[in-house]
């Protein structure tokens, strides 16, 4: 059974990413906020946006300092990132009243949060008003990750130091499993594109499957030469 979604909740469907919490500093004064609009823009030059709301301190924070930080949080930091993104710091001092320990930053003057497992320093290279939000260009000016929980890619090995994902509302998850899919070598893209389908799907049976057709085949071609 398929269900319609509001077109303002469609974007639900697309979340999941890992939620970061975005620090900034102006001036004597730093704030924290959870962002779920974030994305990787460009490779080289490495451009990452985040969306913010003009209502949000942090769009402040941003458009004055022209920098920020994401910090990749895990699960230990679930509670923390829902307070974060239920207060604002125009009226209190969100890093002060969390307690959350932050360390200095190599690039820019935002605190970096300990206890996450992945940090990104940006530089604003530009920004875009994108219906009711800020699209804020960052350009990546460092990054670092725990050893433990990413190298190349997230590894998932250890519970605690996983990413967090936004669902939506109150909810959040944790990946389970790093999967690795089989790539295609270019001899069987011909072959597949010959034959007018591509075997996919379990590993086993579409190897079965593209033995069967790569067998008929050379049936095939034995009868011709016959
Ligand atoms: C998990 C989560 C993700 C959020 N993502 C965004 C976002 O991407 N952009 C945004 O403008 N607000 C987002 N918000 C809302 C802000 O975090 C929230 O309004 C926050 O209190 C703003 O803090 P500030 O006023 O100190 O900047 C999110 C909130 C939560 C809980």
């Amino acid at each position: 059974m398929r269900h319609t979604i509001p077109e303002t909740d469609a974007r639900r469907l697309l979340g999941g990413g890992p939620v970061a919490l975005v620090t900034t500093a102006w001036r004597a004064a730093t704030n924290v906020m959870p962002a779920a609009f974030v994305t990787p823009l460009s490779i080289d030059p490495p451009l990452i946006g985040v969306a913010v709301h003009p209502a949000r301190h942090t769009h402040d924070m941003i458009k004055f300092s022209e920098e920020f930080a994401l910090n990749i949080p895990t699960r230990a930091l679930l509670h923390h990132v829902q307070y974060l993104g239920s207060v604002t710091g125009a009226e209190l001092n969100k890093l002060e009243l969390t307690r959350l320990p932050t360390f200095r930053a190599r690039k820019v003057q935002a605190p970096l949060l300990e206890g996450c497992v992945g940090w990104i320093e940006c530089g604003v290279d530009d920004a875009y008003r994108i219906g009711d939000h800020t699209l804020f260009v960052g350009k990546v000016a460092a990054a670092a990750a725990e050893q433990d929980a990413f190298d190349d890619t997230w590894l998932l090995a250890n519970e605690d130091e996983r990413p967090l994902h936004y669902l939506g509302v109150n909810f959040y998850a944790v990946l389970g499993e790093r999967l690795q899919a089989r790539i295609p070598q270019p001899a069987e893209i011909k072959a597949d594109v010959e034959a007018g389908v591509a075997e996919l799907g379990d590993e086993e049976e579409a190897a079965k499957r593209r033995e069967a057709r790569e067998a008929e085949a050379e049936r095939r071609d034995r009868g011709d030469a016959e």
